[in-house]
């Protein structure tokens, strides 16, 4: 295993570009299943989720090949319907294979993903909406076991969740929608952008759907699917992470480019209000830190709410803010394992709940850390960044999900930062 190691206080400087979506490729990675012919996916990040679909697809059956950051998946006529514990309990985006195969052989197998370290991770708006569309559904031993008896039939189909809309849930209704006979609408979608980048791809295939980026989505049912070529979106995500670390330390100056700054348009909301100077083009967002930081108030919400993919990532921001900032957690309320390693570095936080209440500190001291969620992972780097002496964040495996090669593209920004093994 790696160890992260982050010698703190130096100012970052320069030029960081953003990998494609990780969010975005793996349900465009399943959504191919469903094409009659090969595709081709361009702007694929490095990443071990995107090694883990790739697994995946061919345990499926499908013919995967992986180049640079490029993959071709040949669907084939002798697909498998089984996605097996051994892999969907590694990565719980594999539940995404659902919709496909189900939507393209009429059944699928696929392993309860069970849950991790940011909380249960249901998936019964899933199970709901694949069961409107006609699909029987059973779980037995672990497993989701799923058969349209006839081909599967469009619907109208509600996916309102406690805690607002589902991101793959919705991924999974609108391909298997795509083909089935006649019309599917899906009602209180979710609106994020990697479903606006699924859609276009599925469009591309063939498929015919209309609002896309909106809570109502259209699916018209067609009778077969082709193969298509198409680049994946950048990721929000990690452009988020990276301009939060130009935020960190003062006097820093970063422009993280190949973003799309209307994907991010509620964290530089929320680091102009913290006293961040940020200024965005179409592709690119430029983030300097000069003076003193403000406290914040933040509430994650699904898009265009702010991201609960960066909560901890801003929350090690505000773990150094004058004042007292607060965190309050909606889509997974006990998404705060960054806590305890923040307080561990000297930051003074505390959990009501679902919110957590962040007093600033004059400095974070470098310490040993872990975190078993790759966002968590990510904090705990940005605050080594920001901390007195050596940070050694352990278990980077997670970090590796979801970031290509993080210590690199801070290391080539003026950080002091490498990878060792542990
Ligand atoms: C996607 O997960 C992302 N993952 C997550 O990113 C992201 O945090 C999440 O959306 C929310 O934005 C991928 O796209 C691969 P949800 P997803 O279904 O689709 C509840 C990262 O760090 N819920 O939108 O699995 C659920 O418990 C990852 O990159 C149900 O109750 O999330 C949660 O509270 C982490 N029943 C909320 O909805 C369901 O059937 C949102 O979950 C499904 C979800």
């Amino acid at each position: 295993m790696d160890k992260i190691v982050v010698g703190g206080g130096k100012k970052l400087k320069g030029e960081v570009f953003v990998s494609g979506a990780k969010n975005a490729v793996l349900p465009i990675m399943a959504a191919a299943l469903l094409g009659e012919e090969a595709s081709r996916i361009e702007n694929v990040p490095s990443l071990r989720d995107v090694t883990t679909m790739v697994r995946l697809l061919r345990v499926l059956g499908a013919k995967v090949n992986q180049a640079d950051h490029v993959i071709e998946i040949k669907p084939g006529n002798t697909l498998r319907p089984v996605a097996p514990y051994s892999l969907v309990s590694t990565m719980r985006a594999s539940v995404c294979v659902l919709g496909p195969l189900l939507g393209r052989l009429g059944c699928a197998e696929v392993s309860l993903p069970g849950g991790c370290v940011i909380g249960a991770r249901p998936i019964d708006l899933h199970l709901k909406g694949l069961e409107a569309l006609g699909a029987d559904i059973t779980i037995e031993h672990g497993y989701v076991k799923a058969r349209a008896a006839k081909s599967l039939r469009g619907a109208e189909v509600y996916l309102g969740g406690s805690f607002g809309s589902s991101v793959l849930a919705t991924a999974n209704v609108m391909m298997a929608a795509a083909l089935a006979k006649g019309t599917t609408y899906i009602e209180n979608a979710a609106s994020e952008p990697e479903l606006v980048d699924l859609a276009d791809f599925l469009v591309k295939m063939g498929a015919k759907i209309k609002g896309q980026g909106s809570h109502l989505i259209e699916i018209q049912g067609v009778r077969k699917l082709c193969g298509a070529t198409h680049s994946v979106i950048s990721d929000r995500i990690e452009a988020g992470t990276f301009m939060v670390a130009g935020a960190m330390t003062r006097g820093s100056d970063v422009t993280v480019r190949n973003c799309n700054p209307e994907h991010n348009r509620a964290l530089i909301d929320k680091l102009r209000q913290a006293g961040v100077v940020v200024n965005a083009t179409a592709n690119s967002v430029r983030v300097r830190r000069n003076g003193l930081l403000r406290p914040v108030e933040i509430t994650t919400l699904p898009y265009p709410g702010f991201p609960t993919d960066v909560q901890a990532q801003i929350m090690a921001l505000a773990t150094l803010t004058p004042g007292i900032s607060v965190i309050t957690e909606k889509i997974y309320p006990d998404r705060f394992i960054h806590v305890s390693e923040l307080n561990r570095m000297g930051s003074k936080i505390f959990l009501e709940g679902s919110s957590a209440i962040v007093h600033g500190v004059k400095r974070l001291s470098g310490a040993p850390v872990m975190a078993s969620d790759l966002r968590a992972s990510a904090a705990l780097v940005l605050a080594g960044l920001a901390a007195e002496g050596t940070t050694e964040v352990h278990r980077v495996y997670h970090l590796d999900r979801g970031y290509e090669r993080i210590e690199e593209k801070l290391s080539a920004l003026g950080a002091s930062i490498k990878r060792e093994r542990e």
